[in-house]
């Protein structure tokens, strides 16, 4: 396993959910962390990482912020990106689907400009989904998204080596990313994970567990690590 200490690390949608859990793990093996999304830093942020601003489909923007922080080691991106079309995709607006992904175009986006600021023995990881493999009704959208995530970190891994890119898939977390709360939340989130092997969700602090695996190891490249209950088990 890498030594994390002198290693400087981004991470895009930083500021929440698995995204931040990775940016603490990260700091707390030792490395300069810097993390970036839309919302503007609040000025009492006090947890000794940098942080930035950035909207990942700005490309202008993502650019600046590289080559600020030039050279990096580790870009992880865990943005959700913008919109997240659900429902029947029989009644789906289009253009709900296709703002999904957003997503995609702000990692395509950050793994093009990311390349040109890294260290050659730099890693990126991104975040794909489960229902990219195993789909619930309701969630082509994502599932479309999550399956061009994983086939594009397949596809750069051989092209960018040896620098690694690999990409860690979650079954239900428990993030901001669910905006419900209380007794409706658990509801959701137990309805969610109902036929997981684990029968429940997952914390962020546990994918980013898999993250700091796949940032760490340095055998492993184009590959999907799923942190996700066994959401894929019949
Ligand atoms: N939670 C789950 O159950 C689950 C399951 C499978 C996959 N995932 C994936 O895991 C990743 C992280 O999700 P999460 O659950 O941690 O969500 P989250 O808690 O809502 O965090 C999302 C982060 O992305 C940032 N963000 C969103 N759009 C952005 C943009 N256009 N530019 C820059 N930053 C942006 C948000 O900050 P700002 O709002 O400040 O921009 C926030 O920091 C996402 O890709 C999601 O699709 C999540």
């Amino acid at each position: 396993m890498r030594d994390f200490e002198d290693r400087k690390a981004i991470v895009l949608g930083g500021t929440s959910g698995i995204g931040a859990a990775t940016a603490e793990a990260l700091a707390a093996a030792g490395v300069e962390v810097i993390v970036a999304s839309r919302r503007e830093p609040a000025p009492s942020h006090d947890t000794g990482t940098t942080v930035e601003q950035v909207d990942v489909r700005d490309r202008d923007g993502l650019e600046r912020l590289f080559a600020r922080h030039a050279p990096f080691d580790i870009l992880v991106n865990a943005a959700t990106g913008g919109e997240r079309a659900t429902g029947p995709f029989a009644q789906m607006d289009l253009d709900g689907f296709r703002g999904s992904f957003d997503k995609l175009w702000g990692y395509v986006n950050s793994v093009r400009l990311a390349l040109s600021h890294m260290s050659e023995d730099g890693n990126i990881v991104l975040v794909s989904g489960f229902p990219a493999r195993k789909c619930p009704p309701g969630m082509s959208a994502i599932a479309s998204v999550g399956g061009a995530v994983e086939a594009f970190v397949r596809a750069i891994a051989p092209e960018i080596a040896p620098r690694r890119i690999n990409a860690v898939s979650p079954g239900i977390i428990d993030t901001p990313m669910f905006t419900q709360s209380g007794s409706e939340r658990d509801a959701l989130l137990e309805k969610l994970t109902d036929n997981f092997v684990l029968k429940r969700a997952g914390t962020a602090e546990e994918v980013a567990e898999g993250v700091m695996f796949l940032t760490g190891n340095e055998f492993v490249t184009g590959t999907v690590v799923d942190v996700d209950g066994g959401a894929l088990l019949p």
